[in-house]
């Protein structure tokens, strides 16, 4: 992957908007692979100002992953952290912007029909990406299949803490995902990973550097052609 050390994630959010208005000017109708957590708001914050006056009425967009059994209206359910950060301030068409299906009663084919959706939309052009201080990529954890497509998953004890802030209590952090597999995820044209901070050093080194191992699915980006790590020095400490 070709790593780009940046000052902050300000900085980093400004350069992934700026390739992202590129595709869009380039094809209004193209499709994004949005991502969920803290790290990718620097890059929907910086999208806004430079979309202003571009049309987005076209734009596609699919989310890597969701939890399940969130009520879809509960506020840190992804489709209301995709509405919220992404298709509203963007001004984006809600319809054009799918997350994966986390309810229970649409479980059973919501992996085979997003990957359907995916691959109908003709593939996504740029997936954003975080990583998880254990070295997941979307809620692909450790011992995920780099062929994996998208599937329910249960969360690591080490994510529900991390995700733990964006609920009351722990307790109430759900056990389970449904995420896009670490196969799906490699299917994109370019695969641009954010990392920020001292805690995902390590994370950032074994995906980057580390041997190929699904003990760190993070490291399957090495798989990619096109892939781009975007990081700032605490991030990039670890990297030899
Ligand atoms: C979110 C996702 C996760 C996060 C990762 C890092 O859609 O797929 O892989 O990117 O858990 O989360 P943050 O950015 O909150 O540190």
């Amino acid at each position: 992957a070709e790593v780009v050390i940046v000052r902050d994630a300000a900085a980093g959010g400004a350069l992934v908007a700026d390739e992202i208005v590129r595709l869009v000017r380039a094809d209004p109708e193209v499709v994004l692979g949005l991502a969920t957590g803290s790290t990718p708001l620097p890059v929907y914050e910086a999208l806004r100002p430079r979309l202003a006056g571009v049309d987005v009425s076209r734009v596609r967009g699919f989310a890597l992953d969701e939890y399940v059994g969130l009520d879809p209206s509960h506020p840190e359910s992804y489709r209301s952290v995709i509405a919220r950060e992404v298709v509203e301030p963007l001004g984006l068409d809600p319809a054009r912007i799918r997350v994966p299906d986390g309810t229970l009663a649409g479980i059973e084919h919501a992996g085979e029909d997003y990957e359907a959706a995916i691959r109908d939309s003709g593939g996504v052009a740029l997936q954003i990406l975080g990583i998880g201080t254990d070295g997941h990529i979307g809620f692909n954890e450790p011992g995920s299949s780099f062929a994996s497509l998208t599937r329910v998953k249960t969360l690591t004890e080490q994510t529900r803490e991390d995700n733990a802030r964006f609920f009351d209590s722990i307790d109430d952090v759900p056990r389970h995902c449904i995420t896009q597999g670490l196969g799906t995820i490699l299917r994109a044209h370019h695969l641009v990973l954010l990392a920020f901070g001292e805690g995902k050093a390590e994370a950032v080194a074994g995906a980057v550097e580390g041997p190929l191992t699904a003990s760190l699915p993070g490291s399957a980006i090495q798989l990619h052609p096109h892939a781009t790590v975007i990081v700032d020095e605490a991030a990039a400490s670890r990297l030899a």
